[in-house]
């Protein structure tokens, strides 16, 4: 094991390389503890690349040209034509294969910092059930439970943390008792982190004493992070072949679904994605374009409204697939991203976003908040690694069926928040249950007057109810747990 001395002798010569080495300024002040934790921050970074990146991002604003030959994706729709009905068959059955063969794992991103939810501790453990108070994590492992019921196998859950979040992570799961699964199927493992740079000077900020600013790179930081942790090998070597990626904060979230898993395969996909159909053309999601006959998501704010605009004779919008952040990967596909790529990212380009981080001062030894955007912070975005496969298809799925986020703190007119969420997490339970013939009652406006939840482990899918005894009448204003 190297000694302080040495370790900060090597964390020197990489932060001179790259014009860092303010962050080492005031290291003869602090206590042996604090020298060790500020040397660990900076052997955390990958600094040959963060040289790159502040000429290319920090200093310089990276040109966003928007491509002028934007189409619109060709997608599978939710409900089969005439046309596609036998492959739907042949797919369904395919995927369910897969799953019991177990060549396929669940694969959550949830290294994020939650910011907008203001939520004390992992997103993953925010109640979000209307009546249990479920976790997010919680849905998703009854999610798995039942699968592994359903298709006698055992579901592998590879769950990505940051190193912001990794021990609390943990901690939510030892508390839930790994919320009934095995421990040993669930996977932890910390994504990269990346500093955030003064956009006035490109230097890296530090955020007290013995810490930078450090924030985690992204989504799309999860495919580096798959391989360079060590995880991907694992998989492979438990012979999975397909990785089933999806976000911590949606409880609806159909963790593993057959039908997209099959389609994904036969069409001999490398990375492929769900879609929901735009409600409007200002809403907040990336859209699925085909740019040079590649599948591309373009960024709502990067979509010239006269294309977000545009509608077909039948009245859709033509640029209307909206991207819900579901994706079928093959593990391989993640392997051949590690191959030549100079850049150690993988290949995803960073997005520059221009954010308020509080920032320490070390000769006043104070933290100081900023009142507007101070700092420049760099993420990746898993969709960035669509447009490199040789094959990627999009597939419509339905709204109600499996997209309720939770994003922000609840507020008034506020979206994507718990009260819009359990909104719609009891409007499909009463979807399942209408469709099995119970009485739900509606108020004057439509809106189900109940409070309805259907535990993952008891149904993932609306067929999951054929064989229960349900009530023929739900009584106005009550609480119903199936
Ligand atoms: P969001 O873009 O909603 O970000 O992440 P967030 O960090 O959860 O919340 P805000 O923006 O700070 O309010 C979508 C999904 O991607 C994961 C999140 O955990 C969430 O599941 N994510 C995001 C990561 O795993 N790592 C990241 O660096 C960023």
């Amino acid at each position: 094991m190297l000694s302080l001395a040495d370790r900060y002798t090597r964390a020197q010569r990489s932060l001179c390389d790259v014009d860092q080495d303010h962050l080492l300024d005031h290291y003869d002040k602090l206590e042996d503890d604090q020298r060790n934790d500020l040397l660990e921050q900076i052997e955390s970074v990958d600094w040959p690349a963060v040289g790159r990146m502040v000429k290319t991002h920090v200093r310089s604003k990276p040109v966003v040209k928007l491509p002028s030959n934007i189409e619109p994706a060709p997608w599978y729709p939710n409900i089969p034509t005439e046309a596609l009905q036998d492959k739907y068959c042949q797919a369904e059955q395919l995927g369910r294969q897969l799953v019991s063969d177990e060549k396929v794992a669940v694969f959550t991103v949830a290294g994020g910092q939650g910011t907008r939810l203001g939520w004390n501790g992992p997103k993953g453990g925010f109640p979000a059930t209307p009546i249990r108070q479920t976790p997010l994590f919680g849905c998703l492992a009854e999610f798995i439970g039942k699968v592994q019921e359903k298709y006698s196998c055992r579901m592998l859950w590879y769950i990505m943390t940051s190193t912001m979040n990794h021990e609390d992570t943990r901690a939510v799961f030892e508390r839930h008792e790994y919320f009934g699964l095995k421990p040993d199927q669930i996977q932890f493992f910390a994504q990269e982190m990346v500093p955030a740079f003064k956009i006035s000077s490109g230097k890296v900020l530090m955020s007290g004493p013995d810490s930078l600013a450090l924030s985690p790179n992204g989504h799309g930081g999860s495919l580096k992070a798959l391989y360079t942790s060590g995880t991907l090998a694992d998989m492979q070597n438990q012979g999975v072949e397909q990785i089933s990626y999806t976000q911590v904060d949606n409880p609806l979230v159909r963790v593993i679904d057959p039908l997209f898993i099959g389609l994904h395969c036969l069409d001999g996909a490398q990375m492929s994605s769900k879609m929901v159909t735009k409600a409007n053309p200002q809403e907040r999601v990336g859209v699925f374009c085909l740019v040079d006959g590649k599948v591309t998501v373009i960024e709502y704010s990067d979509l010239p409204v006269e294309l977000a605009e545009q509608r077909l004779e039948n009245g859709e919008l033509r640029f209307g697939a909206g991207s819900i952040a579901i994706h079928m990967i093959r593990s391989d596909y993640v392997e051949s991203l590690s191959r030549g790529t100079e850049s150690g990212q993988f290949g995803l380009p960073f997005h520059r976003a221009e954010k308020k981080v509080s920032e320490y001062d070390p000769h006043a030894q104070v933290l100081i908040e900023p009142q507007a955007p101070n700092a420049v912070k760099l993420e990746m975005f898993v969709f960035d690694a669509l447009p490199m496969c040789k094959t990627s298809i999009v597939y419509q799925t339905d709204r109600l069926e499996e997209f309720a986020p939770i994003k922000n703190c609840n507020g008034p007119g506020v979206e994507d928040c718990l009260s819009t969420s359990q909104v719609l997490q009891v409007e499909r339970a009463c979807r399942w249950l209408e469709a099995k013939g119970v009485t739900v009652p509606r108020d004057g406006n439509g809106h189900v007057n109940a409070v309805l939840e259907i535990r993952a482990s008891t149904a993932v899918e609306q067929s999951d109810l054929d064989e229960l005894v349900l009530p023929g009448n739900i009584d106005p204003g009550s609480s119903v747990l199936v």
